[in-house]
């Protein structure tokens, strides 16, 4: 499939999405989420692809959602037609999704950021929510994600004074994993997904959804949840494998990669 509004690349077993649209700093329209959604369901069905790096360009990640997009919409447009809900899609991708964020990563760039399994800031890089400056609020999972992230006090301080934080800052806080060189950027996440990409990707989905886990329920709850998922583990011949290579000190080769 071609796509418009962003660039899919395969390297090895790692997938490369980067946003495309410039002129207007990837800012996030209808289309770009039509083709962001139909490339992560591509690669949701690529046996071959085993972690997914998502980027955009040396000056933004993306700006927001698309204001001009946005500007005539009136509560019933945006209400009945469920405006930004497809979102929720992208968010439920299942492969690992790394976030390589250079420049500005505002509004629902930052949330499309924080929907990512973690953060590969560069050293340019710049979050915000400045939806308030508009009126709004975040609608894209903002509000919710952040303080999930880095707690009250400084998702309230961004939220609502709508100020830009560098990428130390969110280093220090806890939205990124990782600040690197700009030049860097792109080579570090792909190394990292390719590092990914080669485990057991049955064990790398089981890790996601076991740390989303501690998001959405009590600790009981997700540590018995952890534990079923530790034990189903038991039942891959990965994990043999796995086991197996440790204990005759060889690489491992697993089979679901
Ligand atoms: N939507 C649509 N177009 C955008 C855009 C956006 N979010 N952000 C930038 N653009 C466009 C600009 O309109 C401009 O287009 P023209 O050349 O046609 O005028 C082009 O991109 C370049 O932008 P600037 O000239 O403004 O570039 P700059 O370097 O001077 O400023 C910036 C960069 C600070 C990021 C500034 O563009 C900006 O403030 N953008 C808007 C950021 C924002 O408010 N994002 C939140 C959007 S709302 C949202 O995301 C809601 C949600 O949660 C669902």
């Amino acid at each position: 499939m071609t796509y418009e509004t962003i660039r899919l690349e395969r390297r090895g077993r790692v997938a490369v999405v980067t946003l495309d649209r410039p002129k207007a700093l990837n800012a996030l329209n209808t289309a770009l989420l039509g083709e962001l959604s139909a490339a992560l369901g591509e690669l949701g069905r690529d046996e071959g692809i085993g972690a997914i790096v998502i980027t955009g360009s040396e000056k933004a990640f993306a700006a927001g959602a698309d204001i001009k997009e946005m500007q005539p919409l009136g509560f019933a447009d945006a209400y009945l037609g469920d405006f930004a809900g497809g979102w929720d899609q992208v968010a439920a991708t299942r492969k690992p999704m790394i976030a390589a964020v250079a420049g500005f990563a505002l509004g629902g760039g930052c949330e499309l950021a924080m929907m990512c399994d973690f953060i590969i800031a560069a050293d340019t890089a710049k979050f915000g929510q400045p939806e308030i400056t508009l009126g709004v609020l975040p609608g894209m999972g903002g509000t919710q994600r952040m303080a999930r992230s880095i707690g009250k006090a400084k998702t309230m301080d961004l939220c609502l004074t709508g100020r830009m934080m560098d990428a130390e800052e969110a280093e220090r806080c806890g939205l990124v994993a990782r600040v690197v060189p700009a030049g860097d950027l792109l080579e570090t996440a792909i190394a990292a997904a390719e590092k990914i990409a080669g485990f057991s990707l049955p064990a790398t989905l089981m890790v996601k959804e076991a740390v989303n886990r501690a998001f959405e329920t009590s600790l009981a709850e997700g540590l018995r949840f952890e534990r079923r998922q530790f034990h189903s583990t038991f039942a891959l011949d990965d994990q043999s494998e796995g086991m197996a290579a440790f204990v005759e000190k060889r690489p491992a080769q697993f089979r679901h990669r």
